[in-house]
């Protein structure tokens, strides 16, 4: 099955876009930091229902990681990255060294607001936003691409976004994808590697208690009693609790009832030394 091209220099990357535009064929991009699974497979899957050509690029971004989070150990292979892209229908791999990222003298960040300050990821992780928008408007800009995908797994990352090619006038077109799962539930992601066997016997119960919620909330519970009830069952189970919050999925602002707007529910909890998010429509 046919491996996707390396490319890792800017005037590559160039040259291949302009004969792709040449011939008048449309490009989706699909942004990760590798360690790919079939959750980011599934958004290259969708990516080529949008576009003739595909672009996946694979970059650890450091922008977004505080100096306490875990870029170092972050996974990285990129030979079973490449190998997983094969015969996904991705022709290009944009893979930028940190170098072409952020040459010496960097000295520009696009800081995000609206649903980048609503006190969910970005009252953990403050730096974090600033870090995606800054390297997803970077890759934009590299890239050009007509559409780009991005996963529900990061709800807010993808209102961000978003807005921000919105915002910025970027010219792209952004499609979010549902969440890929295993098969007990848990949703995928390249950070589920880092758990212990017995913190991943534990880690369903995220998703479960999520799904509980949502249908406490459907058959009529108060959202506040509901939310009560679900923090307890994630502190039981042994989760150190971020966040579980009732949102308004279009704004992400808060909310009291099902009549106050369409309703997500989102979480943030640590296992051990392993974060873990995930979020799940009412
Ligand atoms: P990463 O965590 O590698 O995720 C890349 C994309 O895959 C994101 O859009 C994410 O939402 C999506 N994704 C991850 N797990 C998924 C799952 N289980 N189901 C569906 N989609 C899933 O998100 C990032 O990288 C970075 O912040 C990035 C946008 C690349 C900027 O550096």
């Amino acid at each position: 099955m046919a491996e996707p091209r390396v490319v890792r220099t800017l005037p590559a990357l160039q040259r291949a876009l302009a004969r792709w535009r040449a011939a008048h064929q449309t490009v989706a991009l699909v942004p990760t930091m590798g360690a790919l699974h079939s959750g980011h497979l599934s958004l290259v899957q969708l990516a080529r229902r949008h576009a003739r050509r595909v672009i996946v690029s694979i970059f650890v971004n450091p922008a977004q990681f505080a100096p306490s989070e875990d870029l170092a150990s972050y996974p990285r292979n990129l030979d079973a990255d490449i190998g997983a892209l094969a015969g996904s229908g991705a022709e290009l791999a944009w893979v930028p060294a940190t170098e072409t990222m952020y040459p010496a003298g960097f000295a520009t960040r696009i800081v995000p607001e609206g649903p980048a300050s609503v006190g969910l990821e970005d009252k953990f992780r403050p730096h974090f936003f600033a870090g995606v928008a800054t390297v997803v408007a970077k890759l934009f800009l590299q890239c050009r691409p007509d559409v780009a995908i991005f996963g529900e797994k990061d709800f807010q990352q993808l209102k961000v976004v978003t807005a921000l090619a919105r915002d910025l006038d970027l010219g792209v077109k952004i499609v979010g994808a549902p969440i890929v799962r295993e098969r007990d539930g848990l949703a995928m992601s390249s950070r589920n590697a880092y758990l212990s066997a017995q913190e991943r016997a534990v880690a369903p119960t995220l998703a479960s208690v999520l799904a509980d919620c949502a249908g406490r909330i459907a058959h009529g519970a108060e959202v506040a009693d509901a939310i009560e009830h679900g923090r307890a069952a994630i502190a039981r189970a042994g989760f150190v609790l971020d966040y579980l919050e009732a949102r308004n999925a279009d704004t992400l602002l808060p909310l009291a009832s099902l009549k106050d707007g369409p309703i997500r529910l989102l979480v943030a909890a640590r296992l051990g030394r392993t974060r873990l998010i995930d979020n799940v429509a009412v």
